[in-house]
């Protein structure tokens, strides 16, 4: 039987979970690749997959070794009203060497990107040059912090050489954030 202090660690893990659990619902929107297809050529592109879901399709082909001479970063913006004004949103990642981002902090995307998708795994890099795919990859609400404001949202990735500011590669992935439901 579950003694009261038993009881009373369940009920703190069980409401520790609903905080996290994400309040809200997100779907692709619009992938673009900028510049880089010497490098890399990216056919990704967002497709309705039925009437309430949009999901990410399509290929990477990496034609370089990508390894710690490169970095990546990755800022956010959000538009509440959807439209082309974007407001900086204080959530991004810092610029970090390939490498050391895929054998780090890629562990915590990682498990949202495995199912529908041949990126690397965690540890895996130098990546060497391979065509990677997505299939149907749904955007999933819980790889984003527990609370966003609601809009349309762009992720812009830029893949650098340390010291030089100037992206060799820049892509922007748009999503939309709503209320439970609304989609
Ligand atoms: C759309 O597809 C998703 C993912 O497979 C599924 O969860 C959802 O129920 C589907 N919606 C409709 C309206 O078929
Ligand atoms: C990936 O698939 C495994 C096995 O089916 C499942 O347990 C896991 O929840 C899935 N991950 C995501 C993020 O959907
Ligand atoms: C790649 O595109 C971005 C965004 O338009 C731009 O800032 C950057 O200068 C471009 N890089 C090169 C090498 O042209």
């Amino acid at each position: 039987m579950l003694s009261p202090g038993a009881l009373g660690g369940l009920l703190l893990a069980v409401s520790i979970g609903s905080i996290w659990a994400a309040s809200f619902d997100v779907m692709f929107e619009k992938f673009e690749q900028h510049n880089g297809t010497e490098m890399a050529n990216i056919k990704l592109r967002v497709r309705k997959y039925n009437r309430t879901i949009s999901v990410l399709a399509g290929n990477v082909d990496l034609k370089v070794v990508a390894d710690n001479t490169l970095e990546v970063g990755i800022r956010c913006a959000y538009s509440s009203k959807g439209n082309s004004q974007f407001n900086e949103y204080p959530m991004k990642i810092a610029r970090t060497k390939i490498c050391d981002f895929v054998n780090n902090d890629w562990r915590d995307y990682y498990p949202y990107f495995e199912n529908s998708s041949n990126l690397p795994k965690v540890g895996e890099c130098p990546v060497e040059p391979k065509e990677f795919y997505f299939n149907d990859m749904v955007l999933d609400a819980n790889m984003f912090p527990p609370y966003l404001p609601h809009g349309l949202w762009r992720l812009s990735i830029s893949i650098t050489s340390p010291g030089d500011d100037i992206p060799m590669m820049f892509y922007q992935v748009y999503f939309k954030v709503a209320a439970v439901g609304i989609f």
